[in-house]
């Protein structure tokens, strides 16, 4: 994404100047990943620390469309929340709150489910994956997951929504909503958001099986690097993930065809921040019992500090709750007239007068 805000010419009075806003959402369904942090925790961080406006969800409305067992949730959303914080979200510098506490989110989401097609939904990849076989035994939540996604994004008129890849359909489909209601209502009201899928690890993959996402869902634990692993742990799996017998190539050319390989060198490459240029380089002509050690030795070293860090907050809950409470209030502060403007678009009475 550009640094610099672009503006956009107003065309009615219910056009709102839009200004660079980052936003965007992790579920609370489970552990974090490498792919999570990879792909999205440290990417958050690195655009609040280029001082964008940052705003981050725990969508624990998301979580919900699959069977959540009420104490693991409020467990797991105290538990993602200092995943961010441990990741280097600074609470006064970012909104972190979760998604629940901000009632506009499912408001905005019920205009957006009759604005959005059940073609248009029909057509979600995350949907089929997710429903499986048996979709008529899915929840409506499930089906409709995406209209509150852009929802979420929308609520804040935001502009740039850092994703992994697996998330760029669902975007689309944000866009797609926006550019609807405002033609169906005539106006210059949602901004048109900008997917920010970038760096080398947007498509993080499993350790067993280099065509496959790094998942929680995964029913090997083998398969991802959990941010609560400790040292060993992460050794362990890198040690045995799957590879092939070739040495690394001299180019990145040269890992066509080469899945895991590919995967543990993009790995390697954005855990050291260089490119995947940069690290294919560093590691040319390498055997995977070489390169495999450093991959342990560098992931060890950049993610041991956060899972001892998680562990510490974990420690203090009511801490952790004053900060979604706080950042709740704060988002909750900006989405209320976004909310209010968009009730008023669609023709909605607001006679209460509070
Ligand atoms: P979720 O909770 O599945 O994942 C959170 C973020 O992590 C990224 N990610 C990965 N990136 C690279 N490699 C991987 N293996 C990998 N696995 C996960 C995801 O792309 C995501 O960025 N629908 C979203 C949550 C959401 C949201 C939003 C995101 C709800 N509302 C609004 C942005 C804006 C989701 O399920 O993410």
């Amino acid at each position: 994404m550009t640094d610099t805000a672009q503006p956009t010419a107003t065309k009615t009075d219910t056009a709102a100047a839009f200004k660079t806003r980052v936003f965007s959402g992790i579920q609370p369904s489970g552990g974090l990943t490498l792919g999570n942090y990879l792909g999205a925790l440290k990417r958050f961080v690195e655009l609040q620390e280029r001082g964008a406006e940052t705003i981050y969800c725990i969508v624990d409305l998301h979580a919900i469309t699959v069977w959540q067992d009420p104490a693991a949730l409020r467990r797991n959303t105290r538990e993602l929340a200092a995943g961010f914080l441990a990741s280097g979200i600074d609470p006064t510098r970012s909104i972190l709150f979760n998604q629940s506490q901000v009632p506009g989110h499912a408001q905005l989401a019920w205009i957006f489910n009759c604005v959005a097609r059940m073609g248009w939904l029909n057509r979600m990849t995350q949907f089929k994956d997710k429903a499986g076989k048996n979709r008529e035994n899915a929840s409506v939540g499930l089906f409709a997951y995406p209209t509150l996604m852009a929802a979420d994004i929308l609520l804040y008129h935001a502009t740039h929504v850092p994703v992994g890849e697996d998330q760029k359909q669902h975007l689309e489909l944000t866009r797609d909503i926006a550019i609807k209601f405002n033609h169906d209502y005539g106006v210059d009201w949602f901004p048109v958001v900008e997917p920010v899928i970038e760096g080398p690890a947007t498509r993080v993959m499993s350790l067993r099986d280099g065509t496959k996402k790094m998942s929680k869902s995964d029913p090997s634990d083998m398969s991802r690097i959990n941010l609560t692993d400790d040292a060993d742990t992460i050794a362990r799996k890198i040690r045995k993930a799957r590879t092939d017998p070739e040495p690394l190539p001299e180019t990145l050319e040269g890992l066509e065809g080469r899945p895991e390989a590919r995967n543990l060198v993009n790995i390697f490459a954005a855990l050291a921040d260089i490119t995947p240029e940069q690290a294919i380089r560093q590691v040319a002509g390498k055997q995977f019992s070489e390169f495999k050690p450093m991959l342990a030795e560098l992931a060890v070293e950049r993610l041991a500090p956060i899972s001892r860090r998680m562990a510490e907050l974990m420690e203090d809950p009511a801490e952790i709750d004053r900060i979604l409470g706080d950042g709740a209030r704060r988002a909750d502060a900006i989405a209320t007239p976004i909310l209010e403007k968009t009730y008023d678009i669609v023709g909605m009475l607001r006679t209460r007068g509070d």
